[in-house]
This record gives structure tokens, C-alpha cells and sequence, in this order.
């Protein structure tokens, strides 16, 4: 055979090859047709967790905040500030001079060990008292009494925005006797416990504490900038959005006048078995492997904690059809977890991505071909997508929810941002705006990218809450 014989030879196994992996792959691909369906779906779920549900229990929450404003612009202060994320804890000193100068004054970042992830709930509010009081002593707070906002990014049953009861752990946590309970207590405890010499009783330099979801800190900081924000988005090891819903649509609390923030919670839809259409084989084995399985089946398609399994799952069962590296399988591609969501993001950079997935490829014992690497980047670029437009039609959902709400034929409104998938992803935030675009054509919607604000976030809801008129439950 003559050498152009070969090489087309070879195209056409190559083209074989993808087109099977392309089969393979379809399920994950969601029509424009199928997201408005899940968008209307989630439409259903939002009013069914706003209603009364005295016996149901709701797989959207739809948790009321108690932010019932976003910022005028006008806030000044002092702040402290606390943020629980997923993976750090993050203590910052914020002041707000004006809108244009919010300035974190000090911050400090503590890794949390996984050891607290898991343990007593009284070593995790320890950890988190510990690191406050050396935070106030390096930063020569010790001798002032400040207001605290502390931005837990968990769904919690808020009864008031210093009483806060937390649902369950998401995201890896599973630390002891914190379900059920007030987290605001849990963390006055651990304050009030903490006696490290030579700071003066550390309950002393607290005022008051605010319990804020990373969403609502996202949108109040975004919202004092921009005040047409009136959404907040996080897509980063979870993925949530909260937004200003009409008070009397809260039927679960009384009044009827003006707005409330709901922390939605969205993570949660499909668990009852709403998006088993487009579940595919390894959505439901990855829920098998995790910690809370049956729990946050949405966020599970979306979120940086699993899109990194997903596609390692997808990739095992490529190698094992012998359709990727030769069939060939290494140790640590069949280790949960070793395909980080990080890689995801480099092997999906336009100019230096085949060349990084051939690197990440090597580091995880599989040496690969061109092809592979190929094959590689399309399950990345085609899992990431499918995250990207789930996002986009729960967003959907939400905005052409406030445009009816208000009874507008076209609304202009701002999503205030966050997390590292939506920041850090060469594309996501383009596919999410595109599909956006398509699924809610009557909104015209800013994205905007949120800086440090959690912190900011925090010191804002703490600025904005004592102006509010309090509301109650029913
Ligand atoms: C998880 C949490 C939620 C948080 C989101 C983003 O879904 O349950 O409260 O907002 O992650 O961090």
C-alpha cells in the first residue's frame, strides 16, 4: 500500500472512532427544546417551594433570607466579614468609604483540613472562632466592637437574619450535630469558648451577626455597584442563585409589601427524580460514589466539585470500549476524583489545550496520542457545555419569572457572579450567555463578575439589614 493509502486508511479508523465516541456522547447534548422544559420544570418547583408546604417537602427550598433591600448606594461602615465556602475559610476587615471605594482592609485565608470537614461540629466552630481571633489581633482589631456578616454557603432554614438553621451539608462537608441546629449559636459558642490569651474575650469585639449564602453576598455587592443587580449566581463547587422575589409570593411569611430575597437553592432540583430524562449512565454513578447520593442532582450535571468526575467517568468507559488510548486503563485514571475539574478548563483553551491535555493525560499514566487528545477535549468541551446550558436555563427561569412577576413585556436586569467554573472556564461564560439569550429572548440580562465579595457581601447585607422592616413567619 502506497503512503497516501496508509494515511487515508488511518483517517478513516480516526473518523470510525469518532463518530462512535460522538454516539456516545449524545445523550449529554441538550436541544435548546429540552432546556425549556427543564426551565419550565424549575418554574414549577420555584412556586411549589414558595408555597406553604406545611407536609411536602420540596426539592427547590426557596428559602427566604430576610435581605428584603438591596443596597441605595449610600452604606458606610466598618465591617467584618466571615465566608465558609467549600474550601477556605476566609476572614476580611471591609470598609465601605463610598461606592466607589470598598475596600477590603485586611483579609487572611485558612485551607479548612478535611479532618474539620468531617469531624464535631464544635472543631469546626472552633477552627472558625480560633481563626477570627487571630485575624482581629493581626490586624490590631482587638480594642473595637464590629458588626460580623458571615457567608455560609449551605442551604439554611433562616428564621430571621441572625437565626439560622442549617438543612443539610452539601458539598463534602458532614461534620456532626450542625444539621438542625443554628449555626448563628453554634458560632457564639465557639466565640464565647475561645480564650486565647492575650485577646480580650473575643465576644466582646462582635456586635452582632448576619447570617448571609454566598449568592446573597454575590448580588448585594454587585447590586451596591450596579443597582440594577437583583440576582446573584455562583457557579464554583456548588452552583445556586438567589434573587428578589414579590413578598406576596413568599406565601410562607406574612406581609405582602415590597421584596425579599430567596436563596433558591437550585442545586436541589431533580431530587426527586424530575431530571431522570436527562440523567445520563454516569450522572447516576457519580451520585453513587458521592457523600450525599440522592441529594443536589442539579448541581451534581454543573458544578466544579463533580464535572471533573463526570468526564473521568465518561473517559474510563471510552478506554474501556477501546475507543481512547488504546484501550489501555492507568491507576490513577480509575481513582474517583484524580480527574480534576481544573483540567477540564486547561484542556479546553484554544491555543495550548490538546498540548496540556497530552500533559495531564501523561501525569495520570496515560501516554496519548494526538487522536486521543482529540477525543479527550471533545467529552471536556461537551460536558462542560451541557453544565454551562443547565445553568443557562435555570437562569432562564429566574428572570423571565421577575419580568411576569412584574407584569413587563421586556426586562433589563443585572446577575451579579461568582465561582471559579463561571470565572475560570475559557468558555463557559459565553455558552451560558448564548443559551441564556435564546432561552429568555424577552431579557436582556448584565452579567456582572463579582470581586472579593463575599466579603463585601457580607459587610453590605450587614450594612442594609437594620434599615429593614422585620418580617415574620406565618
Ligand atoms: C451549594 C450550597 C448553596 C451554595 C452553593 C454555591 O449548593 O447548598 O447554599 O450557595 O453550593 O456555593
Amino acid at each position: 500500500i502506497t503512503l497516501s493509502q496508509d494515511v487515508q486508511g488511518q483517517n478513516e479508523t480516526l473518523s470510525v472512532t469518532l463518530k462512535k465516541v460522538e454516539d456516545f456522547l449524545q445523550p449529554f447534548r441538550l436541544s435548546m427544546e429540552k432546556l425549556r422544559e427543564v426551565s419550565a420544570r424549575l418554574r414549577k418547583d420555584f412556586i411549589r417551594g414558595l408555597s406553604k408546604r406545611r407536609h411536602s417537602r420540596p426539592p427547590v427550598k426557596m428559602l427566604p433570607t430576610f435581605v428584603r433591600s438591596t443596597p441605595d448606594g449610600t452604606e458606610r461602615g466598618d465591617f467584618l466579614a466571615l465566608d465558609l465556602g467549600g474550601t477556605n475559610l476566609r476572614v476580611f476587615h471591609v470598609r465601605v468609604e463610598d461606592q466607589e471605594n470598598v475596600r477590603i482592609v485586611n483579609r487572611k485565608t485558612d485551607p479548612i483540613p478535611t479532618e474539620k470537614k468531617k469531624g464535631t461540629g464544635n472543631q469546626l466552630f472552633d477552627f472558625i472562632a480560633a481563626s477570627l481571633a487571630d485575624f482581629l489581633k493581626s490586624s490590631s482589631l482587638t480594642d473595637q466592637t464590629l458588626p460580623l456578616g458571615f457567608t455560609f454557603s449551605f442551604p439554611c432554614d433562616q428564621k430571621d437574619i441572625d437565626k439560622c438553621i442549617l438543612v443539610r451539608w452539601t458539598k463534602g462537608f458532614d461534620c456532626s450535630g450542625v444539621e438542625g441546629e443554628d449555626v448563628v449559636k453554634l458560632l457564639w459558642e465557639a466565640i464565647k469558648r475561645n480564650k486565647p490569651h492575650p485577646l480580650p474575650a473575643l465576644s466582646s469585639n462582635i456586635s452582632s451577626i448576619d447570617m448571609v449564602n454566598d449568592t446573597v453576598g454575590t448580588m448585594m455587592s454587585c447590586a451596591f455597584q450596579d443597582q440594577s443587580c437583583e440576582i446573584g449566581m455562583i457557579v464554583g463547587t456548588g452552583t445556586n442563585a438567589c434573587y428578589m422575589e414579590e413578598m406576596k409570593n413568599v406565601k410562607r411569611m406574612e406581609g405582602e409589601d415590597g421584596r425579599m430575597c430567596i436563596n433558591t437553592e437550585w442545586g436541589g432540583f431533580g431530587d426527586n427524580g424530575s431530571l431522570r430524562d436527562i440523567q445520563t449512565e454516569f450522572d447516576l454513578e457519580l451520585d453513587r460514589g458521592s457523600p450525599n447520593q440522592g441529594e443536589n442532582q442539579f448541581e451534581k450535571m454543573i458544578s466544579g466539585m463533580y464535572l471533573g468526575e463526570v468526564v473521568r467517568l465518561v473517559l474510563v468507559k471510552l478506554a474501556q470500549e477501546k475507543l481512547l488510548f488504546g484501550g489501555e486503563l492507568s491507576e490513577d485514571l480509575l481513582t474517583q476524583d484524580k480527574f480534576k475539574t481544573k483540567y477540564i478548563s486547561q484542556i479546553e483553551e484554544d491555543t495550548t489545550g490538546l498540548e496540556q491535555a497530552w500533559e495531564i493525560l501523561l501525569k495520570l499514566g496515560l501516554p496519548a496520542s494526538p487522536e486521543d487528545c482529540e477525543i479527550v477535549r471533545m467529552v471536556c468541551s461537551t460536558i462542560s457545555t451541557r453544565s454551562a446550558h443547565l445553568c443557562a436555563a435555570a437562569l432562564a427561569t429566574i428572570v423571565n419569572r421577575i419580568r411576569t412577576n412584574r407584569g413587563l413585556d421586556h426586562l433589563r436586569t443585572t446577575v451579579g457572579v461568582d465561582g471559579t467554573v463561571y470565572k475560570k472556564h475559557p468558555k463557559f461564560s459565553q455558552r451560558l450567555r448564548d443559551a441564556v439569550r435564546i432561552l429568555a429572548p424577552k431579557c436582556e440580562i448584565s452579567f456582572l463578575d463579582s470581586e472579593d465579595d463575599s466579603g463585601k457581601g457580607a459587610a453590605m447585607v450587614t450594612a442594609v439589614v437594620p434599615r429593614q422592616p422585620k418580617g415574620s413567619w406565618l
